[in-house]
């Protein structure tokens, strides 16, 4: 009796705690998303959820895809089984960090690797008709796809599934056969171009910014956020070679901002996003077929910059810290030797350069303000400010086209696109490929004769433009196209676009 009374009184106590306990999130994360995203979050076949994975997801977005999935994958919606508290619990889970700080160690990137093509087993000729050096790659984030384009007749000829969010523009060989993709959550992916092939991937990080090829294409370097590692990667296998704990000389940690290669100087370039200097690595230096050792030059300023332009010779650094001060870094004398006058949040990493009366000049579009600067590369002075209809992101150009492009993306004129005179620095036109939708990201062919424009939406398109007369040639539906690849551009260096 007593015992009976004992045993009903604590089920009722349990069951009055069942409904009064808040969601245990950790145990939700276990029965309903670890099996895709991973035990400890790192992912597996769904991405990563780590705080630092979802920065870019608004509240409301990460609520509404746990509650109502993502259409057309393997993210199902929770509304049916979880409830509202449930879905407010793993999201607030999924913002936080884990209990102890996630790893990703040399012997975790050699195990990621994945051959999925034996090097030297595929032809080494273009396998299409098109001109391989006019290909473009547009990247579609919408469903995480790429589209290879024939730059002569503007259609597409393959089109292939890449990895969850890719990071950072894909980086070419300097032949133009191989291109190299970074993703968000640290896979790199390398592509034969001329057998429209993925021949292999290797996870570098857990958290990854982007990639530089060196120019004499046998080395990959990654930077990475999480960890805080700089990953070297011998290009022809992607095999580890190297990899570097980011550090101040006082021991601190730094997440990498960008790694950039600096071809005229062999040497890559490391901004970093937590310390006040630039780090550059040559690697062209060391024993024959030996990997660079990762012993940075370190180039101290009183500022961290995040935000980089390099002249075209790599001799001097346009760089932006987080308040938008600028300054110009002399590479060689490793040291600031001039400030800019700038205002606003100056978008330098899409800067471009061009010739105006005998002097090299760069523009680049502000992220708070309606405004280009123009610069003087001899003096460092501001010769130019042009006023545009709101912030933008890009500038792009081309050596043939007396016009530069630019984007008001993030402005209630998001849907237009400005045309700027390079000479007279007067906008001289303007197209809304489809009004009331992002519109950005502008490429040009080989050529110069065409302008590729984006329509950044997921029912988005790619859509042509005469580069002469601002006239439309052509519209490709495209889901989401964030980002086109001239390989010809790209492997050139072209001034009208950035690296
Ligand atoms: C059957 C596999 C599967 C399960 C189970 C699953 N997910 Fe997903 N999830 C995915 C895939 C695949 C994606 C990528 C969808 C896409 O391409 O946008 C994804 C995407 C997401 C994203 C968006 C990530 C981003 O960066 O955009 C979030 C957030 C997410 N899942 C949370 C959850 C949560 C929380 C659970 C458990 C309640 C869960 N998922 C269960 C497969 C799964």
């Amino acid at each position: 009796m007593t015992l009976r009374l004992l045993l009903a009184c604590c089920s009722l106590a349990v069951a009055t705690l069942a409904t009064a306990a808040p969601p245990d999130a950790p145990a939700l994360y276990r029965q309903q998303c670890a099996s895709c995203h991973g035990t400890d979050r790192l992912g597996a076949m769904g991405p990563a959820l780590l705080p630092q994975s979802l920065e870019r997801l608004k509240p409301a977005e990460l609520l509404a895809t746990i509650r109502d999935g993502r259409p057309a994958t393997q993210m199902a919606g929770f509304a049916a089984t979880l409830s509202a508290a449930d879905i407010d619990a793993l999201a607030t889970f999924l913002r936080s960090d884990p209990p102890s700080p996630p790893h990703w160690r040399d012997s975790d990137i050699r195990a990621s690797r994945i051959v999925h093509v034996r090097p030297g087993s595929l032809p080494d000729r273009p396998q299409f008709r098109a001109d391989p050096a006019n290909l473009f790659l547009v990247v579609e984030a919408g469903s995480h796809h790429v589209t290879v384009l024939d730059g002569d007749t503007l259609e597409p000829i393959h089109r292939f599934q890449s990895r969850f969010a890719l990071h950072g523009g894909p980086k070419y060989s300097r032949d133009g056969r191989y291109v190299y993709f970074a993703s968000r959550d640290g896979w790199i992916s390398k592509y034969d171009l001329w057998n429209l092939k993925t021949v292999a991937e290797i996870r570098a990080g857990l958290n990854t910014r982007n990639l530089a090829v060196s120019d004499d294409g046998r080395w990959v370097l990654v930077g990475n956020y999480l960890p805080n590692t700089l990953v070297l990667l011998d290009a022809r296998t992607l095999e580890l070679r190297r990899s570097l704990t980011v550090r101040g000389t006082d021991g601190a940690p730094s997440r990498v901002s960008a790694v950039y290669d600096a071809a005229p100087r062999g040497s890559f370039i490391v901004a970093l996003k937590d310390l006040a200097e630039v780090w550059e690595i040559p690697y062209r230096n060391g024993r024959a077929g030996a990997a660079p050792q990762l012993a940075p030059r370190r180039i101290a300023f009183d500022d961290v910059l995040d935000d980089f332009f390099f002249d075209q010779s790599y001799r001097h650094i346009l760089g932006a810290s987080r308040s938008g001060r600028g300054q110009v870094i002399d590479l060689d004398a490793g040291r600031k030797v001039a400030d800019l006058a700038l205002s606003g949040m100056p978008h330098l990493g899409s800067g471009i350069t061009w010739q105006r009366d005998g002097h090299d000049v760069m523009a680049s579009p502000n992220l708070k303000d309606g405004r280009i600067s123009v610069i003087d590369m001899q003096n460092w002075q501001t010769v130019g400010e042009i006023a545009t209809n709101g912030p933008g992101f890009f500038i792009r150009s081309h050596e043939r086209t007396p016009y530069a492009w630019t984007d008001a993306m993030m402005s209630p004129r998001r849907d237009t696109l400005q045309i700027i005179d390079k000479q007279s620095l007067a906008v001289v036109g303007s197209v809304t490929p489809s009004p009331g939708r992002t519109a950005a990201h502008v490429e040009f062919t080989r050529d110069g004769k065409y302008a590729l424009v984006s329509v950044m939406e997921r029912d988005g398109a790619l859509v042509v433009y005469d580069a002469a007369t601002f006239r439309e040639i052509k519209r490709l539906p495209m889901d989401k196209p964030i980002g086109k690849y001239n390989v010809f551009n790209k492997t050139t260096r072209s001034s009208g676009t950035s690296h």
